[in-house]
């Protein structure tokens, strides 16, 4: 087996499970999306042959980006934009998860367990042996993750960094 959770070096290609991508989108743009993929993460996509973080960014973004040090980059522009949702491993004691995370998020899910990630054929693979959780620079994508923890979709818990914290079920 592989091993994915380096956050090093590694390119290799692990998806996101389709039901947290439907328990979190719909999603306008994937700035980082496989090149053959079983599924469709978002309306539109850009692939490595495009270079996604050169390219602007447009409406709601999920954000699964590549591992290794580049991962912060993606993490800074999302950052930036704001809306959407990133989905990387809970390096919490990196220096880019303070610098990007810690000091600029709206809130960060912990989810519980380890995630399965998707091979470009659709397989599932083993658990990964990182923890991971989901990113959120707006109080409307904290919301949408609130949701998805009361329909069950999915479990973890739900940090709030930011003081204006919102209750589930408000706009
Ligand atoms: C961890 S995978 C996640 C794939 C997808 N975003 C998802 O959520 O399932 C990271 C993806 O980023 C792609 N990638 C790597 N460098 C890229 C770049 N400069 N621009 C766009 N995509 C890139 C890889 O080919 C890979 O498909």
């Amino acid at each position: 087996m592989k091993n994915f959770n380096t956050n090093t070096t590694n390119a290799d290609e692990w998806l996101t499970p389709q039901n947290i991508l439907s328990a979190l989108g719909p999603f306008d743009l994937d700035p980082c999306a496989p090149i053959n993929r079983p599924w469709d993460m978002a309306a539109r996509h850009y692939t490595v042959d495009d270079d996604g973080l050169s390219r602007p960014w447009e409406g709601r973004v999920w954000l699964n980006p590549p591992y290794g040090t580049h991962t912060f980059e993606w993490m800074e522009r999302l950052a930036e934009h704001r809306e959407g949702l990133a989905l990387i491993f809970a390096r919490t004691e990196t220096r880019g998860f303070h610098s990007t995370i810690w000091n600029k998020a709206h809130s960060v899910f912990f989810f519980r367990g380890r995630l399965r990630f998707c091979r470009i054929d659709g397989s599932q693979a083993q658990s990964a042996n990182a923890p991971s959780c989901l990113v959120s620079y707006s109080e409307a994508d904290t919301v949408t993750i609130m949701r998805a923890q009361d329909r069950g979709d999915i479990q973890g818990r739900l940090c709030l960094l930011q003081r204006r914290a919102v209750a589930a079920g408000e706009e």
